[in-house]
C-alpha cells in the first residue's frame, strides 16, 4: 500500500491538501494496523470552529448529565430545569488506534457558567491505566487545570491561552473554565490509558473546589463533601499501571 502523505511544499511553505475521507483514513490504518504499521497523517486546527479536521469522533456533555459533580445540588436542579439541554463541552478528537505505542490528540471546549459559586467544569478522571501522563494546551479562554494525587493534594494550574500544563501519571484531572467565554484546550496522551470516572464519584469531586471570587476573579475552598481514599484504594491505582 501506498504510503499517504498530505503535505505539499510550496515555494513559500508547507501547505496542507486537502485531506481524504474519513471512510478512507479507516479503511487505510485499517488495513495498516494489520502489520503494526502507520502512516503519517497531518490535519488541520480550525481556530474558528475549535475542531481538528478531519477527526475520527468524538462526544458532546450535556448539562443534565452532570449531575452530583457539583456542591450545591439545589442550584444545579435549578440549572437543570432551565438549560439541562445545553451542551456543558465537547471534544473532537483524533483516535486512530488503543494501543500503548500510540497517541490520541483531541481538543476540549468547555463553556462558561456557574452552579452557585462553582464554576463550570468537567467531570474529571484519573486514567484507567493510572501511570499514563497527559498534556494541555491553551487554545483560547481562561481556566483551571484542577489536579489531583491520590492522596489528596492538590494543584491548580490557571491556563490562559499559549499555557502548557502537563499532567503527571497517578494525578486525577478535570478542566474549569473561570472565564466569561468558552475554555478551549488541545490534549495528548497514550492511546492505550483510559478513563476512570469511579475515582472521582466515590471521592465526592475533587478535595479542593473552584468558586468565584469577587476580587481575585477565583479561589480554591475546601469540598465539604470529599471522602478521603482509604489506603487500600489508593494501592489499587498504583498498580494499575
Ligand atoms: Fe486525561
Amino acid at each position: 500500500m501506498t504510503l499517504m502523505l498530505y503535505y505539499y511544499k510550496t515555494s513559500a511553505n508547507l501547505r496542507l491538501v486537502p485531506p481524504p475521507s474519513l471512510t478512507q483514513i479507516r479503511s487505510h490504518f485499517r488495513a495498516m494496523s494489520a502489520v503494526n504499521y502507520l502512516p503519517p497523517f497531518a490535519a488541520l486546527l480550525n481556530a474558528e470552529s475549535l475542531e481538528i479536521q478531519p477527526n475520527t469522533g468524538g462526544y458532546v456533555k450535556y448539562i443534565r448529565e452532570l449531575d452530583r459533580i457539583y456542591a450545591d445540588e439545589e442550584k444545579f436542579q435549578q440549572l437543570l430545569e432551565s438549560r439541562g439541554g445545553d451542551i456543558a463541552y465537547r471534544v473532537n478528537e483524533l483516535r486512530f488506534t488503543e494501543r500503548g505505542n500510540d497517541l490520541i490528540t483531541g481538543i476540549s471546549v468547555l463553556n462558561p457558567g456557574k452552579v452557585g459559586s462553582e464554576f463550570f467544569m468537567t467531570r474529571g478522571h484519573l486514567h484507567q491505566r493510572a501511570d499514563r501522563s497527559e498534556t494541555y494546551y491553551c487554545l483560547s479562554g481562561h481556566g483551571i487545570l484542577l489536579m489531583e494525587d491520590l492522596e489528596g493534594k492538590v494543584e491548580a494550574a490557571e491556563m490562559r491561552p499559549g499555557s502548557l500544563v502537563y499532567v503527571p501519571p497517578f494525578w486525577v484531572h478535570r478542566s474549569v473554565n473561570i472565564g466569561s467565554e468558552i475554555f478551549a484546550t488541545l490534549f495528548s496522551y497514550p492511546a492505550d490509558a483510559g478513563q476512570n470516572f469511579e475515582i472521582v464519584r466515590k471521592a465526592r469531586g475533587f478535595k479542593l473546589l473552584v468558586v468565584n471570587d469577587e476580587h481575585k476573579g477565583w479561589k480554591l475552598v475546601p469540598n465539604p463533601r470529599y471522602a478521603v481514599r482509604a489506603r487500600a484504594e489508593i494501592e489499587g491505582y498504583s498498580l494499575a499501571g
